[in-house]
């Protein structure tokens, strides 16, 4: 038996981790949270959340994977046997593969879209047929699946070669460029005519929403999503972590970085909207209906933007896919005692083709359609019950077992934080606050799916029962 894999270097890691954390959630997601939230408040409320629940559940993941040095499930079963909190890691990775499975399909459009810019296909859409543009991409068959195979090749090929030399080797340069890419094009949007309005929509303050749960609920999802949290990836990566290196700053740096990223990515896409009358609230279609609308509308200069715009949420999708195929593949290596090669080829065919329903559920094929799934689509359908319940569920199992479920003494001593009031603090973080803030949102999230409205619990298992039988 071989030596467990390291990184290189502690910034190997920590670009790993942020590599993982910016993602379509800094770029597609936040930016139709944000719409949706109405701007300001919904910010407040997120950055609230990233640092009450978010970076106290990072720094718990992360210090059961360095103290575990095993995958997602094997650290809790090492640090805690036989005491039942290994569930953690068992959501994990199921979430983490599932999520995969239309992660590579959204991230799959993407490709198509930087394709479509670069070959000139986008930039010649007529006014006001985007929307169409779209659909019919969506909703066709060969098209999508074919962009999610490829997407998904890329994926497993990084991760084939293995921590050091496959993904702290491609996080180095990806990174770099990522924040390249973004601040040029936020500097750009920056003075374009709307990013008066832009600024204002995103800074200036107003608190009227902030007695929205809805707010919050959309807030601390996406806090958890853009960390990379509840799913085993952070846990996973911390493993392959040396005993020595200090926790409490590289929690912070991910936090920060992937913040920061959020931001630029909020001041380059908003501008864009702002400018070409567009509306921030649009949802889901912002980034493949809106801005291209909007590039459009722009011309040559948008179709450039489009090309680079394209590419930057390509490979930030790409580094975070990479960590999420990462967390089943670390850990089929140990339960089958499979080499990596092995274990990345299944993992990652097996996650493929589970995806490949997600890719033909929009539109024309539109896979399990005529069952009323709770969020739409059959792909909507996956990315809420990891979303909403089972990230947040795993997230919360790790916090209680770092704050209640290991000795208070030790877990200090592994991160380093030993008895200072900061230590402390984190401490009753995770024993209270997380906790408690988490289990509200996925109560909120139940309520609002199943009790507040017309398709109660139980005619959706009708209609599931329907369909199979
Ligand atoms: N954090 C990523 C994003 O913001 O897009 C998504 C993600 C990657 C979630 C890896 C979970 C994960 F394990």
């Amino acid at each position: 038996m071989q030596g467990r894999e390291q990184w290189g270097t502690r910034i190997g890691f920590i670009l790993a981790a942020v590599g993982s954390a910016v993602g379509l959630g800094n770029i597609w997601r936040f930016s139709y949270v944000l719409g949706e939230g109405g701007g300001f408040a919904f910010l407040l409320a997120y950055i609230l959340c990233i640092f009450l629940i978010g970076l106290p559940v990072l720094l718990a993941e992360i210090t059961v994977g360095r103290r575990g040095q095993s995958d997602a499930i094997g650290s809790f079963e090492k640090i805690a046997p036989g005491k039942g909190w290994k569930l953690a890691g068992i959501l994990g990775v199921l979430s983490g593969s599932l999520i995969l499975t239309f992660y590579g399909v959204i991230a799959g459009w993407v490709f198509y879209y930087f394709f479509a810019y670069l070959t000139g296909t986008a930039g010649g859409v007529g006014e006001g047929e985007y929307t169409d543009f779209f659909l019919n991409f969506i909703g066709s068959s060969v098209g999508p699946v074919f962009w999610q195979i490829l997407f998904m090749a890329i994926v497993i090929g990084v991760v084939y070669f293995g921590v050091k030399k496959g993904i702290e080797v491609a996080n180095r340069l990806f990174m770099p460029l990522l924040a390249i890419i973004v601040v040029i094009l936020a500097i750009y949007g920056l003075t374009m005519e709307g990013a008066g309005e832009a600024l204002n929509f995103m800074f200036a303050p107003d608190f009227g929403q902030l007695g929205n749960m809805d707010v919050w609920g959309m807030a601390i999802g996406q806090a958890f999503f853009t960390l990379s949290l509840g799913m085993g990836a952070m846990i996973t990566y911390a493993s392959y972590l040396p005993k020595e290196s200090k926790l409490p700053s590289a929690a912070g740096s991910v936090v920060a970085l992937d913040t920061l990223f959020a931001i630029f990515a909020g001041l380059m896409i908003f501008p864009i909207v702002f400018t070409f009358g567009m509306d921030p609230g649009d949802g889901v279609g912002l980034l493949f209906m809106t801005l291209p609308e909007a590039f459009g509308q722009w011309g040559t200069g948008g179709t450039i933007f489009g090309v680079f715009f394209f590419f930057l949420v390509g490979i930030a999708a790409l580094s975070s896919a990479i960590s999420l195929l990462e967390v089943g593949v670390s850990w089929a290596m140990r339960r089958f005692d499979w080499s990596r090669q092995k274990a990345t080829l299944t993992a990652g065919i097996i996650i493929t083709i589970v995806g490949i329903p997600s890719a033909l559920s929009q539109g024309a094929v539109g896979f399990l359609s005529d069952i009323p799934l709770p969020g739409g689509t059959f792909l909507d359908f996956v990315d809420v019950i990891t979303d909403q319940y089972t990230l947040a569920l795993g997230g919360m199992i790790t916090a209680l077992f770092v704050g209640w479920g290991w000795n208070k003494v030790e877990v200090l001593r592994e991160t380093g934080l030993q008895d200072t009031t900061i230590g402390t603090l984190w401490i009753w973080f995770l024993r209270v606050v997380a906790p408690l803030g988490i289990l509200y949102i996925v109560w909120n999230n139940f309520y609002n799916m199943f009790i507040a409205t017309e398709e109660s619990l139980s005619y959706f298992v009708l209609h599931v029962l329907q369909y199979f039988l």
